[in-house]
């Protein structure tokens, strides 16, 4: 190593004068810079750097910015770069610089843009290497995947490994793969206040034939003066980047003054039906145990919005024939449990007494006759926890945490997380995972308690796992490392 950088700098010496070196210079200087980066000194390095600002920074970069993960057109070996830099590529907009340096100088260029990019490269993997976060049974990093939104509110994997992203205040974003975000024409109207806006999206089961998803929001609506906003679900068609055949398969019944409590996770079950979770939008004693009002439930529909015949209440005129359980409060998370089948759900307690369900037909979950908290300003709602003919919950947080989003972890890429329930936290800002035996929750590990409200939690089909965090809205991908 030594001797090379002293042949380098010597060759480097004996051509920095003169035009009679000049051959021996494109020769030497490439050997010299054929060891990959040739280090250079503090006075070279001092020139490069001026050269490269005044000359190609305006173009590409003062801090090599279009350099740094590029995919090189031409090739990224030292000889390459020479050349392209003495000789341009004219017919792409690169300018030749032979006139310009001498090839000495380029090749300094050609080093530090080539120290630079591994320079910044280290710098970025220490970035996430170096904050490793330790699990009981597994460590892992955050790889960042998508920045610069606000609550990022569901994510939706396209079979082309894009990325959905609803972004609550109203705009569906695609994420390429080479983590470009692309707006989506054609979302609904929503009333971004409070806790409404755009929620959540979801691929239908055949998209990758039909290009079918499903989008829940907060629908908007004037009457008497007032705005009032309700639940509803649009679904349509994927063309690109927008969406057509834009069709409101539902549309919670009645509209609300308030802001809160739309609840909103779209999943299919196992029979092909639409379930989505429907919040109490504050109206506690009124909603949840009242089957004339959606509000309050899960519901289970036909992917056109029609009920299916088998619905629990079908038929009952007290009651709202989607409504598959009742008794909810405001669910924010819900996936199907992949070694059972079955639907999971968590949702928001008052203060304390968030709870994950499973969600069985015709069930009441007892919300606001029994609960395992209380109100928010520390008045009693229950005398009970448990009653008769009323679903007790497979886990209960109290204090709350303030669920959202879920994914069960599927896979290899996570030994020892195999079967959990990963479960985000907004108030609590972190990632819950529950160890599971069967139905019960055998134990729970809090994890990321550093990186924010988490908003979504999903695994995606190549078989990571993905956060978003919001305000600022990143995304992650969690992976392992030894
Ligand atoms: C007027 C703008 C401009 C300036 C100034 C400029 N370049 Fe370029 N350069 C380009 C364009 C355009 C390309 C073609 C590839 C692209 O579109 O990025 C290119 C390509 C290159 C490539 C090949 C990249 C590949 O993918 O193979 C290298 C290396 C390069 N430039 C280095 C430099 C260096 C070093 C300087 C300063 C001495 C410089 N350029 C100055 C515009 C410029």
């Amino acid at each position: 190593m030594r001797s090379s950088l002293l042949l380098a700098s010597v060759v480097g010496l004996g051509l920095w004068g003169g035009i009679a070196c000049t051959k021996t210079t494109s020769s030497g200087s490439s050997k010299a810079s054929g060891t990959g980066a040739q280090l250079l000194s503090a006075t070279e390095a001092a020139e490069a750097r001026t050269n490269y600002v005044n000359y190609c920074g305006g173009c590409h970069g003062r801090d090599l910015e279009t350099f740094v993960n590029r995919k090189w057109k031409h090739g990224e070996s030292p000889e390459v770069l020479f050349k392209g830099i003495k000789h341009g590529y004219p017919e792409e907009g690169m300018p030749a610089f032979a006139a310009t340096f001498t090839d000495q100088q380029i090749t300094q260029l050609v080093s530090y843009i080539r120290g630079g990019i591994t320079r910044q490269a280290d710098a970025g993997a220490q970035e996430t290497q170096g904050t490793v976060h330790r699990s009981e049974k597994l460590n892992f990093r955050l790889d960042t995947v998508a920045t610069g939104l606000d609550v990022p509110w569901s994510m939706a994997f396209l079979p082309n490994s894009d990325m959905l992203i609803t972004e609550r205040s109203g705009t569906l974003y695609r994420l390429t793969q080479n983590r470009q975000l692309q707006k989506i024409d054609g979302a609904p109207e929503v009333l971004a206040q409070g806790q409404g806006g755009l929620l959540d999206v979801k691929l239908h089961p055949d998209f990758s034939k039909n290009n079918v998803l499903f989008l829940s929001y907060s629908a908007v609506k004037k009457e008497g003066g007032q705005t009032l906003s309700t639940t509803a679900i649009m679904r349509a068609r994927l063309d690109g980047n927008s969406l057509r055949e834009q069709k409101v398969i539902f549309e919670a019944q009645p509209y609300a003054r308030t802001r809160h409590h739309y609840g909103s996770r779209l999943e299919f079950g196992p029979d092909g039906y639409l379930y989505f979770t429907m919040g109490d939008r504050g109206g506690t004693k009124v909603n949840p145990q009242n089957l004339g009002v959606h509000a309050g439930k899960t519901h289970r529909i036909k992917e056109d919005g029609s009920i299916p015949a088998d619905n629990p209440f079908v038929g009952r005129a007290d009651a709202m024939p989607s409504i598959y359980t009742f008794g909810n409060r405001n669910a924010q998370g819900m996936a199907l449990n992949p070694a059972t089948k079955e639907l999971w759900l968590h949702e928001h307690g008052p203060k304390g007494g968030d709870e994950v369900n499973i969600v069985k037909k015709g069930h009441n979950y007892g919300w606001a006759d029994v609960t395992y908290g209380i109100d928010y300003n520390g008045s009693k709602i229950s005398d009970l926890k448990q009653k008769s003919g009323i679903t007790d919950p497979i886990h209960v947080w109290v204090p709350s945490i303030a669920p959202s989003g879920m994914a069960f972890v599927t896979g290899d890429r996570y030994p020892g997380w195999k079967g959990s329930l990963l479960v985000g936290a907004l108030s609590f800002k972190l990632l819950a995972r529950l160890e599971l035996n069967g139905d019960k929750v055998v134990r729970e590990e809090r994890l990321l308690q550093d990186v924010g409200r988490i908003r979504d939690v999903r695994m995606s089909p190549d078989g990571y796992v993905y956060i978003a965090v919001e305000n600022p809205g990143i995304i992650y991908r969690l992976v392992p490392v030894k």
